[in-house]
């Protein structure tokens, strides 16, 4: 890997919001990517407490130049879930003045259930990039758990959101979810990601904070299915 690649992993309740007992049971991922010779970096999904998650930047020197969301789900874009109010990007937008990375299918939900209006966000479709200093961020769109979920590849680092975790995928219940989408980018969408790839989801539901993508394709059960309509079958809620 690169020596100037940042990449920071961190968890709700733990590393952020410690005194956040929701946090704690939400068990959240946040991100941080940059590059440490320009000093570039992006927050991916900056929740809870934002303050504290823009802190680590600042004590590691780095200076924010973007946000991504993976999806509109409050706890990853901030919002309210069952009267719990989460902080997100709204109120890091009062912090600081930075661009807010989303996929275009995503605006919508985001301006109802995040409080973000459509001029605080830079919408993308799928293929185009994002850039911490030197690094190029792919951002591939991948519906299913939310209309504009998407996915991020970084120095063979993927940032899933809750389209994809160790073991099992993200629910397809909530508004704007589709498991027919889903199956596709599982299964398609994301099919050019190498298996030296490391998955790095938007929960930490498993013991491991992370696995090889060769290891997830060979273990978890989403990959079992062969068709469709098996797997719609066993994973559409
Ligand atoms: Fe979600």
């Amino acid at each position: 890997m690169d020596e100037h690649f940042y990449f920071k992993q961190l968890t709700s309740g733990r590393d952020f919001a410690v005194d956040n007992g929701f946090a704690h049971q939400m068990v959240n991922h946040s991100y941080c990517i940059g590059d440490t010779e320009t000093r570039q970096a992006l927050l991916v999904d900056p929740a809870y407490d934002v303050h504290s998650i823009l802190s680590v930047l600042q004590n590691d020197g780095m200076d924010l130049v973007g946000v991504i969301l993976t999806h509109y789900h409050a706890d990853h874009a901030g919002g309210n879930i069952a009267g719990h109010e989460i902080a997100g990007a709204a109120q890091l937008l009062e912090l600081v003045d930075v661009p807010i990375h989303v996929q275009q299918d995503e605006v919508e939900y985001l301006g109802h259930a995040a409080g973000l209006t459509p001029d605080q966000l830079k919408p993308h479709q799928s293929g185009s990039t994002v850039k911490a200093g030197k690094f190029e961020i792919d951002l591939i769109h991948t519906p299913g758990h939310t209309p504009g979920s998407q996915c991020l590849l970084v120095e063979e680092h993927l940032l899933s959101g809750d389209t994809l975790f160790l073991h099992g995928c993200g629910r397809t219940d909530l508004p704007g979810g589709d498991p027919t989408e889903l199956y596709y980018s599982l299964t398609q969408r994301l099919a050019d990601v190498p298996d030296t790839a490391i998955l790095f989801p938007g929960h930490h539901y498993s013991a491991d904070f992370s696995s090889s993508m060769e290891y997830t394709r060979h273990n978890n059960s989403v990959f079992r299915p062969r068709s469709a309509e098996e797997w719609l079958a066993a994973f559409a809620s």
